[in-house]
């Protein structure tokens, strides 16, 4: 029996624990929209194939000098506004990020700083399109232990810049953008109707990193390199693995598929989500589907997915919500949180 299994074989009972609470959500896209008919003149495609093989329509691409930090401040500055919590109250801030500013310092301290928070951490986060799972669970950690008491998690990326504008079979798939999450740790009851982050899991599997990669880096070619991928394995891993992980996350919090009430997932395809759907047995109303106006953002697709369900009003206070993710590595997981 689980720690949590046992909490809630005991329901009722008392048991004080920190939660990680959403207290804020904000999304960032850049104005410049790149459509599937502009995407037919720069490479060998057509609206579709695009939209019957991904769903996709459109893609938000970063002006010139727009960087990965602006679209992530940008979003963080929404998500703190309505979280009402002053910026000086952070004391950690995660960004999840495959497409830094700089490779170093982190992307997290440059947010860190324009926001006026020079205390506690910063830090990014790399695992690609997991990575804002990654870092939603890395955050609860901290709270759960009393370390730090309010984060901002930031996925933000600017995928624009590692694509390969001549492989078709990779760039209409991918876009830029930024969304954010302020969490706060509150004092629950230790049962599964609690508030906040209900479970959380985390996986990689590192025989798998040719799959989905860029062939370059600072340690290697000393340039940034190019995204590369095999789509057709990774497809074919993406609904295994994903309804895998969910199954797990949702029997260590004691809660059945049907239970949810937003499927918040990571938009890498229409036809993976709809396979994920099918096998957990989740109806097309439930899931939260963003892709078709930005594309594949990486760490930023769940944040700005969960931000339009919030300007949609589908997440209302105690709405369970089941997040999920994965990408290069490769890397996956999934993030269980009560609105
Ligand atoms: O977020 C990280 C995780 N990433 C993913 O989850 C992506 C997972 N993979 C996928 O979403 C799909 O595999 C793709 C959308 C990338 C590709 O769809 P597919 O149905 O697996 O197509 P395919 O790769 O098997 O290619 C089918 C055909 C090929 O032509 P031939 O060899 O059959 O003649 C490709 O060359 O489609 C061709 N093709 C295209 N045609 C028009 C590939 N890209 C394009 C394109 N436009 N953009």
């Amino acid at each position: 029996m689980t720690a949590m299994q046992k909490q809630v074989s005991e329901r009722g009972g008392n048991v004080a624990v920190n939660r990680s609470v959403v207290r804020g959500v904000g999304a960032y896209l850049p104005k410049r929209v790149l459509t599937n008919a502009e995407m037919q003149r720069l490479v060998d495609t057509s609206d579709d194939w695009i939209v019957e093989r991904t769903g996709i329509r459109q893609r938000h691409i970063a002006a010139d000098g727009e960087m990965t930090s602006d679209l992530g401040i940008a979003a963080a500055r929404q998500a703190l506004v309505r979280s009402g919590i002053d910026p000086v109250e952070i004391d950690l801030v995660i960004c999840a990020t495959a497409t830094p500013d700089r490779t170093f310092p982190a992307t997290a301290v440059k947010i860190q700083a324009s926001l006026g928070i020079s205390k506690g951490a910063a830090f990014d986060i790399q695992a690609v399109c997991s990575g804002f799972v990654y870092a939603m669970t890395t955050a609860d950690n901290f709270l759960k232990t009393g370390q730090f008491k309010r984060a901002l998690v930031i996925g933000a990326e600017t995928f624009s810049r590692i694509l390969d504008w001549e492989d078709r079979t990779t760039c209409v798939l991918f876009g830029d953008g930024a969304g954010a999450v302020v969490l706060e740790a509150q004092p629950q009851h230790g049962t599964r109707d609690d508030r906040g982050i209900l479970a959380a899991q985390i996986r990689s599997d590192g025989r798998y990193e040719d799959l989905l990669y860029v062939d370059g880096g600072p340690g290697s070619t000393k340039t940034t390199g190019h995204l590369r991928m095999n789509g057709r394995e990774v497809f074919r891993h993406a609904v295994q693995k994903i309804s895998g992980v969910i199954e797990e996350t949702l029997v260590m919090s004691g809660y059945a598929p049907d239970e949810i009430d937003l499927f918040v997932p990571h938009q890498a395809n229409q036809r993976i989500l709809d396979g994920i759907a099918k096998k957990l047995g989740i109806p097309p109303s439930k899931i939260m589907m963003t892709l078709a106006n930005h594309g594949n953002t990486s760490a930023a697709s769940i944040p700005l997915a969960l931000n339009q369900a919030f300007e949609e009003h589908r997440l209302d206070e105690g709405s369970l919500i089941l997040m999920e993710a994965m990408g290069g590595g490769f890397t996956w997981g999934a993030v269980l949180l009560r609105w």
